[in-house]
């Protein structure tokens, strides 16, 4: 079992959602899991075996506490498998990295994950206001999306293809579970738990 936290920057739900799923998804296959809003805290690195960190985009960009948590602990991750999603409408393209926003935050922080996807978040009109609700059927319009009825939501997001995101982390962290059985690693791990849930100092 390796201790695991997805960390998320979201505002108006979805990111939070697929955050949630992935992190059910890792439960299930036998992992310790915290999820962790950026909005409220975001906990060390190095407390964790692995960790996944999602961010909605806004204006062309990744949430800015996301952006900085990734820039202040960018050797701490280089350290251990970490793996990163984002959520945007323009993920709805099947293209990979349709606006480059990935590639961007890469190249701002310096961070390589193991794994990286975007995935296509939603249009929930209703929790918009007036204004950002009009906006954002404008945006929708010019980029070709058929989101023009703004009296409900909208959500595009591929839960399988989430879902598929989700097993090939559990996969990847298998070869962890193996080394769990050699003594020292052991040790390490029951450390680094005692840690988490009982504040035991640095
Ligand atoms: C104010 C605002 C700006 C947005 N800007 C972009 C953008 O630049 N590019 C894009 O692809 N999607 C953009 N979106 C769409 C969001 O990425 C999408 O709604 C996503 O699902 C938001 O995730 P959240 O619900 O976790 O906040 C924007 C949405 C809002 C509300």
């Amino acid at each position: 079992m390796s201790c695991i936290l997805v960390a998320y920057a979201s505002t108006h739900g979805q990111t939070r959602k697929i955050a949630e799923l992935i992190a059910a998804q890792l439960r299930l296959a036998g992992h310790e899991v915290d999820l962790a809003d950026a909005a409220v805290e975001l906990p060390p690195v190095e407390d964790y075996d692995a960790v996944v960190v999602g961010s909605r985009v806004q204006f062309g960009a990744h949430a800015r506490p996301i952006v900085d948590y990734i820039r202040d602990n960018r050797d701490e991750l280089a350290a251990i498998p970490s793996y990163f999603f984002s959520v945007s409408m323009s993920a709805v393209s099947a293209a990979a990295d349709p606006e480059g926003y990935l590639e961007k935050l890469f190249t701002i922080t310096g961070w390589r994950p193991r794994a990286a996807i975007a995935f296509a978040g939603g249009l929930p009109y209703r929790s918009y206001n007036f204004l950002l609700r009009f906006v954002m059927k404008r945006i929708n319009r010019h980029h070709g999306g058929d989101a023009a009825d703004t009296s409900r939501d909208h959500e595009y997001t591929d839960w399988s293809a989430v879902g598929r995101f989700a097993a090939d982390i559990a996969r990847d962290l298998a070869p962890l579970e193996a080394d769990e059985q050699r003594p020292d690693i052991a040790a390490d791990n029951a450390i680094r738990h005692a840690r988490r849930t009982i504040a035991l100092p640095r």
